[in-house]
């Protein structure tokens, strides 16, 4: 997609309208005469002429109410009736809402949403259906140049973080498994100064990684411990750290999964996705702040060698953890890379990102990722953060009552907490392996890193979802 600064005399014409102003344009009175077009929020009207420039009428919905999120939706719904009508240039300014006074954050919400049309994962399509590349012509208000190029360049580096992320969650599990994951993050993001460390083999159990290797143990496709480590800030030793769930596939073990839950199984990975797509943007965008990730990459599978319900397994932490089910895997790896980071890493404070319950979905459905804390202001900062990407997250509560029903009889954890809050004590349990108190925060995106149906500007399939939120964080 190309960004260019002033209008262009080919290309179609975006007008905008609105439901609150009075009186419409010629072709706003046209549209509404013949169609059912309402200036209704992202309605639109494509009006065809032979003679020259064509014309796009776009709805907006109550002008008052717009919003950063609402210049993503309208953006990506602009590009796609674009790309529907096969026009290859768009010439198209800012709602007057916010064209008058422009800030970096609307061009950059207006250019992210433009550059969400160009997502596809056609990779194993013999026939690839990509339309043409748009041209994105913004016709800026006075003394904007610079502004509107550093909207168009910060966008840029999230859709890069964000589209890679997808790319890693739609890759089948014979694609992407530990191995392939942990090449796929050296590859990314040594470019851009990340050190990329990889631990694999015998090192993993020296290393004392035993609930992580338990869950590892049933395949033959060896673990990869993945730590990438971006130093933004020399100047301070403070450091947080970024956890992502890396199951390049979740089968439950022999807690086996029905098939059709286990089908979409490969991205089991979102989390380390995510992860990996932050450090990304944020590399990209020189942060200076210092970031660790951490991923614990296996698969969760069956055979002679697999560990079962009622195994009484170690941690790196040194706490014994009962096996009550396999399917409740993500957790297992989770308590080593966390502690790790905490721990052996000495991160300040660590976010873990995991498609960690199916009962995430059941409450909060696939619209809002669900958060469990030990710190208030860490969380409120993270809400910030998601609230200015547009990523909906809703914080979920804890209390000594659910850390109950997490305790074992045989051992000195368990990893289920039963049937009831499955959310809640999932991330309970993981944060029962923080090390000392330091402020986590813990991201269940079940619902969110994955779509059946696209929804806005997300597509099926992988989201990408929280690379903005995780990148924001550290942007102030
Ligand atoms: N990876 C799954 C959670 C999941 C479910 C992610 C649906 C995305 C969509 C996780 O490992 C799992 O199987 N969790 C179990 C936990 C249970 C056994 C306590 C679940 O949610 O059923
Ligand atoms: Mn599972
Ligand atoms: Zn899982």
């Amino acid at each position: 997609m190309k960004f260019l600064y002033e209008p262009s005399s080919s290309g179609l014409k975006v007008e905008f309208s609105c439901t609150d102003s009075d009186k419409g344009s010629e072709l706003v009175e046209y549209a509404k005469a013949h169609s059912d077009f309402a200036s209704k929020c992202c309605q639109s009207f494509y009006y065809a002429n032979l003679n020259g420039p064509s014309s796009l009428l776009v709805g907006l919905g109550e002008c008052d109410e717009l919003d950063l999120e609402s210049l993503r939706n309208l953006a990506f719904s602009i590009a796609k009736k674009a790309q529907e009508h096969k026009e290859t240039v768009i010439n198209v300014s800012l709602p007057k809402k916010f064209l008058d006074d422009a800030s970096k954050e609307a061009y950059e919400a207006f250019a992210e949403g433009f550059m969400h049309a160009e997502y596809s994962f056609d990779d194993y399509k013999s026939e690839k259906e990509a339309p043409e590349e748009l041209s994105i012509a913004l016709v800026l208000g006075e003394g904007q140049k610079e502004i509107s190029e550093r909207g168009v360049e910060s966008a840029k580096a999230y859709i890069e973080g964000i589209f890679l992320a997808r790319d890693l969650v739609n890759q089948p599990s014979n694609v992407i498994y530990p191995e392939t994951l942990a090449k796929k993050a050296q590859e990314a993001l040594s470019p851009l100064g990340v050190d990329v460390k990889i631990y694999t083999g015998k090192e993993l159990e020296d290393m004392g990684l035993k609930a992580y290797l338990s869950v590892a143990q049933g395949s033959d496709k060896a673990p990869h411990f993945i730590v990438m480590n971006y130093a933004g800030d020399p100047d301070s030793s403070y450091k947080t750290a970024l956890v992502g769930k890396g199951l390049t596939y979740d089968s439950g073990g022999y807690s086996l999964k029905p098939s059709n839950s286990m089908k979409t199984m490969q991205s089991d990975m979102g989390g380390s996705a995510t992860v990996i797509g932050a450090m990304h943007a944020i590399a990209q965008k020189k942060l200076k702040v210092n970031v660790v990730a951490v991923v614990a990459a296996c698969e969760n599978l069956l055979s002679g060698k697999a560990y079962k319900p009622g195994d009484i397994i170690g941690s790196l932490a040194g706490k014994t953890i009962e096996v009550d089910n396999t399917d409740a895997e993500g957790r297992l790896t989770l308590a080593d890379a966390v502690y790790y980071a905490t721990q052996e890493l000495k991160a300040d404070r660590v976010i873990d990102l995991a498609t960690l319950t199916g009962a995430c979905l059941i409450a909060l459905g696939d619209e809002y990722t669900g958060l469990v804390t030990n710190n208030a202001d860490f969380i409120q900062e993270l809400k910030d953060a998601a609230q200015k990407a547009g990523e909906k997250v809703w914080e979920l509560p804890t209390s000594k009552h659910f850390e109950k029903q997490n305790e074992s009889k045989v051992a000195d954890i368990k990893n289920t907490g039963g049937r009831l809050a499955g959310t809640i004590t999932a991330g309970m349990f993981v944060g029962a392996f923080v090390d000392g108190d330091k402020p986590w925060i813990h991201m269940d995106i079940a619902g969110t890193a994955w779509l059946d149906n696209a929804y806005s500007y997300l597509p099926a399939g992988g989201t990408g979802i929280h690379v903005k939120t995780l990148t924001k964080l550290f942007e102030k």
